[in-house]
């Protein structure tokens, strides 16, 4: 296997190399690919997570775009329009949304640009939001989800009942959109119904990066270590990644397992993980 993982990866250097001189304006993001891939060439051995790492480093930033640039290019900003609110029932349902974290992270970075991976019906979004615009008024939080529900919300009954269907589809995503409308944040909480790593490609492909990105997602160790690998380029240097249930063995590994790859420190508070971007 190593020898195969080697020669793809040689491979793409060269092909990134080659392309340097022609891609002048985009050299300095392909330079750092060059670097990434250094450094997974000489881990290669690592098994499998030298492979899933290999996603992190196909991906090359495209031309900076603002958060908001991004919602207003794909009329993320137009669900609200003709929506009746009213009609959907009030129900902020979340999973440790208002954590004293949020607080903490928000006061210190003061982030306009948050992404959220894993939204449900909007609790933690509506949360941070609010906490972001007493520093940003202008503050933006890009909420990414299926609306599809995880694992859990189909496997448990009681959870499942939640996810409202109608005729067989879920309708989460009208009482996220409910939720927003009610806490007039439809200028800062935007709904992109997507999967995490679709979502990341789309993101990086625009040249989209966030100062504060929250995983709450799939659970499973896999999606955990996908979700924050395709995030990671997602995120700007001194930015934050926070994720949630750090008590769930699969969470944890995925996230241990992450950082050491990254030779990264992982905090911890309570349930929530954290990673700073150096
Ligand atoms: C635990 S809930 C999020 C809770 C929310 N952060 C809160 O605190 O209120 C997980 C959400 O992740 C979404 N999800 C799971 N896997 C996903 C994936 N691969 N891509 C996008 N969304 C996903 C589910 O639809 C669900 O709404």
């Amino acid at each position: 296997m190593t020898s195969r993982i080697t020669r793809y990866l040689a491979k793409k250097y060269l092909r990134f190399r080659d392309r340097t001189d022609a891609l002048s304006e985009e050299g300095e993001a392909i330079l750092r690919i060059d670097r990434r891939v250094d450094a997974i060439l000489r881990m290669v051995g690592g098994g499998s997570d030298t492979e899933l790492a290999i996603v992190h480093a196909e991906q090359a930033p495209g031309t900076r775009a603002s958060l908001r640039d991004f919602v207003r290019a794909l009329e993320l900003d137009a669900a609200p329009a003709k929506f009746d609110a009213d009609a959907i029932g009030s129900d902020m349902q979340g999973w440790g949304s208002q954590s004293p974290l949020f607080a903490e992270v928000i006061d210190k970075l003061k982030p306009r640009e948050i992404v959220e991976v894993g939204t449900w019906k909007g609790a933690s979004a509506i949360h941070m939001a609010r906490l972001a615009r007493a520093h940003q008024p202008d503050a933006v939080v890009l909420c990414i989800d299926t609306w599809l529900g995880s694992m859990e919300h189909w496997d448990f009954d009681d959870v499942r009942r939640d996810l409202d269907r109608e005729h067989g589809f879920p309708r989460v995503y009208h009482h996220f959109l409910a939720n927003v409308v009610k806490s007039g944040l439809t200028n800062h909480v935007f709904g992109l119904p997507l999967s995490s790593l679709t979502a990341a490609q789309l993101l990086l492909k625009r040249g989209v990066q966030a100062d504060l990105i929250y995983i709450d997602a799939g659970h499973a160790e896999r999606e955990v270590f996908m979700d924050i690998d395709a995030f990671w380029p997602v995120l700007r240097p001194g930015g934050i990644m926070i994720g949630d249930d750090f008590s769930w063995p699969e969470v944890q590994r995925a996230v241990h397992r992450f950082a050491r790859l990254q030779k990264l420190e992982v905090a911890s508070f309570r349930q929530k993980w954290q990673l700073q971007k150096a």
